[in-house]
């Protein structure tokens, strides 16, 4: 596709549906109340000239370019801030309004430099395009008078440069970063001809409040705000819609090429999940996919202590293969294992788990949903009967109450953050339950009604007390429950919930939570409207992890609030693809859509087409595939696109694992840090080099389209074939739609699922089959999947972590914006100017009883591990936490998180560690041997001359 600008109507839609007859340059149309002549006229291609207008913004009436002369009114009145009226009659074009316009147009450009055959913007800039559309032919007032020509450009951003001397003050950037984006980071200092933009107080961009989100660049209609990439590269002459592969959120991309070069991402405005927004990952943040790290040749080393050698694609699959069926022959069918990546593709994550099945034999296949969103599956599943979120994006613009627990959005989701914010300025109240006082509690016009600040691992007793507040003041939705409900179920739980060692009162002691605040958030939760509940992994990564997502089920089934908008159970996803990765099959329990191995019916699916008898028992889950190495029963790993030495907890175990195992693939991008345990390693592929489809938080299922050749020879679904074939399992694949062709023909809630229809209608939420062939943005509208919703009692049982006199406080870890999980990407690209390495926040309190300064270096000690990493104090953790980040491999947070996980799912336990604090000199022996080791483990031999 070229790169043809969306049309711009100038102003946003109305939502009235009032319709208002108008007449438009003599042309009769209908629109609806409210909208704006400027709008009225663009959609009948009636093009007003404008520049301080763009229809993903309020209309704010300043550049004077778009007037209109409208019968029996006096004057020329802004097109884009006065709404069309019944019977209106618009002239768009008179000689007069040309007069005006072109004078205008004359004072902007007699303050603007004259180099448009040289500016980056050449040929992308709504100025140039207006003075074409004016007419502008000369500049009577010359350009030698007082003017900004000189004013110094901000090159401070890594991504983007502001040049004021392209200004025009139009304010359009302004008003993107309060509208769009929410962070209020710009503003018009002075007045008139002195106006300035400026990034917070008159700081640079860098200095600044501003996230990078890229939407003030996107919204600027000259070279004042442009990417440095295009000023490196020049105007991109063609673009592909693609999904960003970073987080859960799944923002839909124009990726804009010149020639084989990516030149930017631009958010695409038809995007269902971002609305044309961004975060400055999706945004900026694919530089890794060049970066010199990245390895393009396959690698293979007999052992771990000698060099890598690069050999041809042939002979490391064939040397894997024959690894894998050699471990097998001597230890058994069930030594071998496979682990999918939530990064990967749905056509990719299904590919490998069919490998494990139908070529290894068995189920031992997990994902690195284990370690987050596991028991958002199991608990969602047991009360509801489907493992995913219940409401689309957009349904929170329908929302009055947010309840955001154990969630971080505005680092973990920003564009969704950004979402929330726009509709929490619009008057929804907020409920924050977390540890910190993450930036919601009070950004820019927003602020949280209650922050309730509980205990890392109390969550559970948080839930049910407000359910007891729900149940005992009579709160509850009891039309719904018993039209939807189980009600043995539920009455048993709510005896269970009113008992007093459940109210908030006798909670209050151990979670720390005031008991008035949590009854007053319970009631403005059950009373105040649409109520939804948003969370994250600070309410599944837990030893209660799965009671809690229960918890919050029966929250929303006791108040009602499921199966209609702006209300729900809404897990934020974190990695691009988890959802995707669970859909397909990738527990050990379970195949494709959810559906349990132990099934007969459902097994002879499979073993009809893959023409294989399938084992009936549920296979290892990753810690089960660790602890069975370290006893020597499990010998060979395949991992696709995961870090498990730095993303699972209890590194000393995790690496002990892998040290035991005689054949670890490791299939990546990077010589990540399970590599330096790896035997082979097979280099992947990024999303701009492969098709396929990723399933976002809400369950939207959205194609990644190749932008360029893949760099390593193959996209990996192909490497995943070519293992499979050697492994002596036919797989003839010619591309991922016909990987998704059989997905949908074995998985009922895929059913309609094709790339045709995803390409016709820009994506679909799953369930898409006969009864709803274009799919499901809201869940459970007339019944539960499961029927009956089901409640479940949620006892608090408090975690085995335990703080005492050597361990005082409790650790709880997080992401932050800039970074993306292990840090793998985002460290290979410019974010680090944000975030170069992960800190330990701790209170004030706790830093000055143990003399810890701003900034010093303090050891981490728990039962576990121990490393160091800097302090940062701060009041945004109460009093007896600690928080960090795990994007760093030189940190390695995990060497301290414990092997404590979710009784149901055994999803690790990493938001509750017990530990120590105290200032050190340095990196732990753990740190120091293991750069040492990871060093080593990188070394490729040279390669010898052909002779
Ligand atoms: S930087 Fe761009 S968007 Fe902002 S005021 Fe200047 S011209 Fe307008
Ligand atoms: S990049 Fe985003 S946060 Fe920064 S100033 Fe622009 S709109 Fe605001
Ligand atoms: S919010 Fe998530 S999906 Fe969207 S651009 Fe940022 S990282 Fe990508
Ligand atoms: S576009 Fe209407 S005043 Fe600027």
């Amino acid at each position: 596709m070229a790169p043809v600008n969306e049309i711009d109507f100038g102003t946003p839609p109305s939502l009235s549906e009032d319709m208002v007859d108008v007449v438009i340059d003599g042309q009769t149309i209908s629109v609806p109340a409210g909208t704006s002549i400027l709008r009225a006229a663009q959609t009948i291609g009636a093009a007003i000239p404008k520049l301080c207008a763009t229809d993903s913004l309020q209309a704010f009436g300043s550049c004077r370019l778009c007037l209109v002369e409208v019968e029996g009114r006096a004057g020329a009145p802004a097109s884009c801030t006065t709404p069309v009226a019944p019977g209106m009659v618009v002239r768009t074009q008179t000689a007069q309004l040309s007069k005006l316009r072109r004078g205008v147009m004359e004072l902007y450009i007699s303050d603007h430099p004259l180099d448009c055959l040289t500016c980056a913007a050449n040929g992308d800039c709504e100025l140039q395009d207006m003075a074409g559309a004016v007419g502008l032919r000369d500049v009577r007032y010359g350009y030698e008078g007082e003017n900004h020509l000189d004013l110094p450009c901000d090159e401070s951003n890594p991504y983007f440069a502001f040049d004021p001397s392209k200004c025009i003050v139009c304010s359009r950037c302004v008003r993107a970063c309060d509208e769009v984006q929410g962070t209020f980071a710009l503003t018009v200092r002075d007045r008139g001809f002195s106006s300035q933009v400026t990034a917070s107080q008159s700081e640079s961009f860098l200095e600044s409040e501003c996230v990078s989100c890229g939407a003030c660049v996107q919204a600027c209609p000259t070279a004042a705000l442009t990417e440095k990439a295009v000023i490196a590269i020049g105007q991109p002459a063609r673009y592909v819609v693609t999904t960003c592969a970073y987080c859960g959120v799944g923002c839909t991309f124009k990726a804009e090429m010149r020639g084989e070069d990516l030149v930017r991402m631009v958010p695409y405005k038809e995007g269902k999940a971002n609305r044309g927004h961004s975060c400055v990952k999706g945004r900026f943040a694919w530089g890794y996919a060049t970066h010199k790290e990245r390895i393009l040749n396959p690698m293979i080393r007999g052992s771990i202590q000698e060099p890598w050698r690069e050999v041809s694609w042939s002979e490391a699959i064939a040397y894997a293969a024959s690894e894998f069926k050699r471990i097998q022959g001597k230890y058994g069918r069930g030594a071998v294992g496979g682990i999918t990546s939530s990064r990967c593709t749905n056509e990719e994550t299904y590919l490998v788990q069919k490998m494990v099945r139908a070529a290894f034999r068995n189920n031992n296949v997990d994902t690195c949903a284990r370690v987050c969103h596991s028991p958002t599956g199991y608990g969602l599943k047991t009360t509801l009967g489907t493992s995913a979120g219940t409401q689309d994006f957009d349904s929170v613009r329908q929302c009055d109450v947010m309840v955001v627990i154990g969630a971080n959005p505005t680092d973990g989701h920003p564009v969704f953050a950004s979402r929330m914010k726009q509709r929490l300025r619009q008057g929804a109240k907020l409920i924050v339950i977390d540890p910190r006082r993450i930036d919601l509690v009070r950004a820019p016009h927003v602020e949280a009604v209650h922050h309730l600040p509980l205990r890392p691992g109390t969550n559970v007793a948080v839930l049910t007390a407000m359910a007891h507040v729900i149940v005992t003041e009579g709160l509850v939705d009891e039309s719904f429950v018993h039209a939807r409900c189980e009600l043995d179920a539920f009455e048993f739980w709510a005896e269970f919930v009113s008992r007093p060692e459940n109210s908030p009162e006798a909670t209050q002691a151990y979670t720390g939570v005031d008991a008035n605040e949590l009854r007053a958030a319970a009631r403005l939760y059950a009373t105040g409207g649409a109520a939804a509940i948003y969370y994250g992994l600070g309410v599944t990564e837990h030893s209660q992890g799965s009671t809690a997502v229960m918890a919050i089920a029966n929250l929303a089934m006791a108040t009602g609030n499921l199966g209609k908008p702006g209300c729900g159970v809404n897990p934020l996803r974190g990695q691009n693809n988890v959802q995707g990765a669970c859909d397909m099959g990738s527990f050990p329990h379970e195949v494709s859509g959810y559906r349990h191995i132990s099934d007969d019916a459902t097994r002879a699916v499979f073993e009809e087409l893959w023409g294989v008898e399938l084992d009936a028992e549920p296979g290892l889950r990753i810690p089960n595939m660790l602890d069975a190495a370290v006893e020597g029963d499990f010998k060979g790993l395949y991992v696709q696109g995961e870090d498990i030495l730095q993303s699972d907890p209890n590194t000393r175990h995790v690496a002990a694992g892998l040290a035991a195992m005689e054949c670890v693939v490791v299939h990546d991008l990077f010589l990540n840090e399970t590599a330096t345990y790896a035997h082979v390693f097979l280099p992947g592929s990024t999303f701009l080099e492969k098709d396929g489809t990723f399933t976002n938080a809400e369950r939207r299922i959205q194609r990644v389209r190749k932008v360029m050749a893949p760099r390593n020879g193959y996209a990996d679904w192909e490497i995943t074939q070519l293992l499979a074939n050697a492994l002596g399992c036919p797989m003839n694949y010619g591309h991922p739609s016909e990987i998704m062709r059989e997905i949908s023909a074995v998985t009922p809630t895929f059913e309609g699922v094709t790339y045709e229809r995803l390409d016709e209608l820009g994506s679909v939420q799953w369930p898409c089959d006969a009864a709803a062939p274009e799919g499901t943005p809201v869940m459970h509208v007339d019944g539960f999947v499961r029927g009956k919703g089901k409640f479940v009692v949620t006892e608090y049982v408090p975690t085995e972590e335990k703080i005492g006199p050597r361990f005082p406080l409790l650790l709880t870890t997080g992401r932050i914006l800039s970074q993306y999980n292990v840090g793998a990407q985002t460290r290979r690209t410019a974010n680090v100017a944000w975030h170069h390495e992960d800190v330990l926040e701790i209170h004030p309190h706790d830093a000055e009883d143990r003399g810890i300064r701003d900034g010093d270096w303090v050891k981490l000690n728990s039962r576990a591990g121990a490393t160091t990493l800097r302090a940062r104090i701060t009041d945004r953790v109460a009093p007896g936490v600690v928080y960090t980040t795990f994007h760093h491999p030189g940190t390695q947070a995990n060497v301290v998180t414990t092997e404590h996980s979710d009784w149901a799912t055994n999803c690790p336990e990493y938001k509750v560690t017990a530990v120590q604090v105290a200032r050190s000199n340095g990196p732990s022996d753990w740190q120091t041997d293991y750069v040492l080791k990871a060093r080593r483990s990188r070394s490729v031999a040279p390669v010898e001359p052909a002779e």
